[in-house]
């Protein structure tokens, strides 16, 4: 059976590399792209819907174009907030802090994603395989955090990793075949990491198309036991 597939955040870099490499999938049947900037459908396995993922309403709405009977095997979640050219960046130290970036960051980078979850989840596939990917990152593992500073990124990632593998455990009970994975992408290129660009080894920073190809990669060797963790690129396990 072909497989139907959905991408929220198909606008960004990742999200738009992930989404290319499914067109050309010959195993895909079907893709259902979300993202606040719809591009017109320029092939008929796409299917292209709006959804703003600060807004609970507009995430309910966007499940409303879905029809009944499909189950998606795969659902990537690549929308994500580090700065904005306005006023967010992020902090260098304490005294840069400030509760309405904070929250916004929290907003797009923790909230959207969980109201993502509650909206999608009942979409998986349950009678065979399927995935949930998240977009997180290195910097949310407390673990491995040495450097401190970029508050409201850092802590959104973590936050974002805990509802992963809150998901995880209720949906178990539910859904034994869903995985709800974070993914890290490695450095890539975009809009994203552009101000961070030049601190970084040329050869340690992937354009989105070879970031979304090991991404893929490691989506597609994704077993059971995986669920609830936070995996690199590579198929390196992050320890939270
Ligand atoms: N690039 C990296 O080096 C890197 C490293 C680690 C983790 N990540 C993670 O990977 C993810 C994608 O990053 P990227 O590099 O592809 O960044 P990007 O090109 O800036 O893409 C960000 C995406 O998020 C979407 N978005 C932001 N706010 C939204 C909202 N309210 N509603 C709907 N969509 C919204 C943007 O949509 P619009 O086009 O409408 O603005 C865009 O599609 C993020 O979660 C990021 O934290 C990236």
């Amino acid at each position: 059976m072909k497989k139907i597939v959905a991408v929220i955040g198909s606008s960004g870099a990742i999200g738009n590399a992930i989404s290319n490499r499914l067109l050309e999938d010959d195993s895909v049947e079907t893709i259902y792209k979300f993202s606040r900037s719809q591009k017109s459908e320029g092939n008929q396995k796409e299917k292209n819907f709006f959804i703003d993922i600060e807004d609970e309403n507009s995430i309910k709405k966007s499940t409303e174009n879905i029809p009944e009977d499909i189950k998606f095997d795969m659902i990537f979640v690549a929308t994500g907030i580090l700065h904005n050219d306005d006023d967010i960046f992020p902090e260098k130290s304490i005294k840069d802090i400030n509760a309405d970036k904070l929250k916004r960051v929290l907003s797009i980078n923790t909230i959207g994603p969980t109201l993502v979850g509650k909206y999608f989840i009942p979409y998986l596939n349950n009678k065979n395989k399927s995935i949930f990917a998240f977009l997180s990152a290195r910097v949310g593992s407390i673990s491995e955090n040495k450097l401190g500073g970029w508050y409201s990124y850092r802590s959104s990632k973590t936050a974002l990793n805990q509802i992963i593998k809150n998901f995880s455990i209720e949906i178990k009970r539910t859904n034994p075949n869903a995985i709800f994975v974070g993914l890290q992408p490695g450095t890539v290129s975009s809009f994203l990491s552009k101000p961070f660009e030049k601190n970084v080894k040329s050869e340690n920073l992937f354009t989105p198309d070879f970031s979304a190809s090991k991404l893929l990669e490691v989506i597609n060797n994704l077993e059971s036991k995986d669920t609830g963790k936070l995996i690199a690129w590579n198929g390196e396990e992050i320890q939270p």
